[in-house]
């Protein structure tokens, strides 16, 4: 008998070790050599704040920086809508959540927050009244700013032209509506701590996890979430879906991640989504370049490329190589015969801009050969920019893909993606009409 209790809590104990294991998560920048330190400790260059060109403007201006650098534009803005004013639908599994309204209108922005209330937000995820946001706000990324920083975003925030817009309340089902769930949730998961600076590694590498981690929360679309839906960094940048998009692996892995991109071309795609023959950002991350990467200091970048540098490699083995070579011709008879429906649709409506060799003839934003994109064999983010269409701002102005969601039906667009895959990819993808269906609906919208 005592023999049957003693396998009985050696069970428990696994059981509880496996479980920690599970909901467990390691801090954002714990891969590093070295121990970090609490920021007043930290001898070196300060890596919080605004690059140096910066330093001496008015807390209005280093509070743009800042706000653009943290991309609170892309998630605070319904699509065509009022920048800030809020709307943007997140499509959860479970319901759907509207981003509110942050400027400072006082009757349906955040016109009446005290400093202490915003500074609560972003640091712990609580409002002024006490209830708990949902972690689609991505505060445990925010929790790394300094108070200065916090408060000069909020100084900029407050500098805009309040807009009346309520917010649509969200139509999350039960439990999930229940906010205050979240306080267990914050209790493992948001460590309410700023960001300590790692002594062992460079003053760049250091403001380059202060970039990525505070500000510009890479990892809160490129890191797997656990069952908890934590940003688990036991898998650090190692792709995940997010709005029904695939954000790719971003780890230093040579195939199925960035790890063959040298510095600068690393710089160049991060400063405007796009590098000849690596194709080009869209969708989510399209976004993030045009509101937020792209208005960076050049140091800035340059800090952001030596930190993803030193991410240890995850390989993804269902992302191949991609493949470099151009397709030479018109589709053969072969083709056709594989998938007639997608090579009518992409003569008709694609080939003028995107061209046939997969360099586009009139614009290399268009360009295929080499993305990531039209080389992921799930096909998910080029049914997305099928569906939705794609703007982006390039040097020489902005350039539009209509969506085309409307326009064809599900069938269709799988048709038409499988047809991109194969031509122009390393595998082809398989997609169907209810995938397209699905994904189509998990976009923010
Ligand atoms: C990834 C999307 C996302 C980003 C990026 C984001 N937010 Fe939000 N934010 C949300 C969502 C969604 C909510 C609503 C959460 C809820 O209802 O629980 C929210 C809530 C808020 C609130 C609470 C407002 C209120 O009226 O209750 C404030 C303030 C806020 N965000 C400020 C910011 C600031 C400042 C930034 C940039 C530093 C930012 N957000 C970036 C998605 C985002
Ligand atoms: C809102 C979600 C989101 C955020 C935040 C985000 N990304 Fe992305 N990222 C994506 C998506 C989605 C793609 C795929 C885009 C496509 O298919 O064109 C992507 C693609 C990329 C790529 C290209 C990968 C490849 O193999 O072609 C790089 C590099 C990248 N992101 C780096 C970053 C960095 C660095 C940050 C933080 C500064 C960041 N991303 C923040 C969603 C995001
Ligand atoms: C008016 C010109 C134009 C037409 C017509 C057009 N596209 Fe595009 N498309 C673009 C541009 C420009 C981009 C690049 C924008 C970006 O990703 O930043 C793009 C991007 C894409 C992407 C995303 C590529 C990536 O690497 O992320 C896919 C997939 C795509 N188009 C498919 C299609 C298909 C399929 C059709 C026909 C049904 C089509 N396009 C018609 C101009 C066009």
């Amino acid at each position: 008998m005592k023999r049957f209790h003693w396998g009985l809590l050696a069970l428990a104990i696994v059981a509880c070790v496996v479980a920690a294991w599970i909901i467990y998560v390691p801090g954002p920048t714990a891969f590093a050599s070295g121990s970090t330190v609490a920021l007043g400790d930290y001898k070196g260059t300060n890596p919080t704040g605004v690059p140096v060109s910066l330093a001496s403007g008015d807390i209005v201006k280093r509070g743009e920086y800042l706000t653009r650098a943290a991309d609170c534009e892309a998630c605070h803005t319904a699509k065509g809508g009022v920048p800030y004013a809020g709307g943007l639908a997140f499509n959860l599994p479970f319901g759907t959540l509207y981003s509110p309204n942050i400027t400072p209108d006082k009757e349906t922005g955040i016109g009446n927050w005290t400093d202490a209330d915003f500074i609560n937000a972003l640091h712990k995820g609580i409002a002024p009244d006490g209830s708990r946001f949902y972690p689609a706000f991505p505060y445990p990324s925010y929790t790394l700013l300094t108070n200065d920083d916090v408060l000069a975003i909020k100084a900029y925030l407050f500098s805009l032209k309040p807009v009346r817009q309520e917010t649509e309340p969200n139509s999350l089902a039960f439990p999930f509506n229940q906010r205050w769930g979240m306080m267990f949730w914050s209790l493992f998961y948001n460590s309410n701590e700023r960001y300590r600076p790692n002594p062992s590694q460079s003053a760049e590498w250091n403001r380059g996890a202060y970039l990525a981690e505070a500000l510009g929360h890479c990892g809160e679309c490129h890191t797997p979430r656990n069952l908890l839906q934590a940003v688990d960094n036991k898998k650090k940048f190692a792709g995940a879906v997010t709005a029904g998009w695939r954000a790719y692996n971003i780890t230093q892995d040579a195939t199925s991640g960035i790890g063959s991109w040298d510095l600068d071309t690393t710089a160049k795609f991060l400063a405007h989504g796009h590098v000849e023959g690596l194709g080009t950002a869209s969708g989510p991350m399209g976004e993030a370049i045009d509101m937020s990467l792209r208005h960076m200091a050049p140091e800035d970048i340059n800090a952001l490329v030596v930190y993803l540098k030193s991410i240890p490699a995850i390989a993804d083995t269902s992302l191949p190589l991609p493949k470099t070579m151009l397709a030479s011709g018109f589709p053969t008879n072969q083709e056709i015969a594989e998938n007639a429906r997608g090579a009518m649709i992409f003569a008709g409506a694609c080939a003028a801009c995107h061209g046939w060799s997969g360099k586009s003839p009139i614009l290399s934003y268009a360009d295929f050969v080499g993305g990531r994109t039209v080389n992921d064999p799930t096909a998910r983010n080029v049914a997305q920019a099928i569906i939705w269409g794609v703007t982006r701002h390039t040097p020489n102005g902005v350039v539009t893909m209509p969506g085309f969601g409307k326009a064809y039906s599900d069938e269709e667009i799988a048709a038409v993606s499988n047809y991109i895959t194969a031509r122009f990819g390393a595998e082809k993808s398989r997609i169907t009409a209810a995938d397209i269906k699905t994904i189509g609906k998990q976009a923010s919208q």
